[in-house]
């Protein structure tokens, strides 16, 4: 696909290099409570971590109001994206790397984590390793944000019916999709497989596995966030903010 031709999403998503979707251009309620914690001066100037940052519309944001963060993603060129406003120093390290294997942070490190609609991509057991890694890099009381798509998501509610029988049948991971058929085709070229939408179990499934209590749980309406067609019944996403046990 050539630049010309890239779609323009309404002007809320800005496509990912690496076929992971799309950053938002439109900072959320679940991003405004992370940034909110990232620069609370109890911290203390303690750095906070932006998993899957993307092109940065968190990490720029702690950064305007003078946080520090560490910027993670798997894709270089997104972060580098972040240093035509601000460059790698004192209150920001850039760590480019798979959250999964490649990133390593000393224990009681970090004051706060986001994970803003990157879990997508992992399958459920990732999820949990990957938060109790967190865990233990969180100072005691240390929080994570974590926000994700839900089948009730206009871009695969072709899986809605699917999605809809496992619950019945208690299948462990009932939002994991494993076909691009399910995405609707103007979309489908920007995902790469699995897609994983999440529903309140796997949100208290994942953070209880891996050490952490949900403090706040909440659907977010995705009108003025997602174009149209992504949007469904006002259940698109959903977010829990757990702190560390
Ligand atoms: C859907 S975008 C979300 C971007 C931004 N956080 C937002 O909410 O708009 C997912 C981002 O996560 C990154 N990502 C996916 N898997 C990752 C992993 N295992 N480790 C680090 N980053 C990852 C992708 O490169 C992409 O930039």
């Amino acid at each position: 696909m050539n630049t010309l031709s890239i779609p323009k999403f309404e002007n809320l998503y800005i496509p990912t290099v690496n076929k992971k979707g799309f950053m938002l251009t439109n900072i959320d309620a679940l991003t405004r409570l992370f940034i909110d914690e990232a620069i609370h001066p109890k911290h203390h100037s303690l750095f906070s971590l932006d998993v899957g940052a993307a092109y940065g519309i968190a990490t720029r944001e702690v950064l305007r109001k003078g946080g520090s963060i560490f910027a993670n993603d798997t894709d270089p060129t997104h972060l580098a994206a972040i240093e035509s406003e601000f460059l790698e120093g004192k209150n920001l390290k850039f760590l480019v790397g798979d959250i999964r294997h490649d990133i390593h942070l000393p224990i009681s490190s970090i004051s706060c984590a986001l994970f803003s609609r990157v879990f997508h991509f992992f399958y459920g057991e990732e999820i949990i390793t990957c938060l109790k890694k967190v865990h233990q890099w969180l100072i005691p009381g240390g929080k994570i944000f974590v926000s994700n798509e839900t089948p009730y998501f206009g871009t695969t509610k072709r899986f809605i019916p699917l999605y809809e029988q496992r619950k019945k049948n208690n299948h462990p991971w009932p939002g994991l999709i494993e076909s691009l058929d399910y995405f609707c085709p103007e979309k489908a070229p920007f995902v790469d497989l699995p897609v994983h939408l999440f529903d309140e179990d796997l949100c208290y499934t994942v953070a209880k596995e891996s050490g952490f209590t949900i403090t706040d749980l909440f659907y977010m309406n995705r009108n003025g966030f997602f174009p149209e067609n992504a949007l469904y019944d006002g259940r698109e996403s959903i977010a829990f903010i757990a702190q560390k046990t």
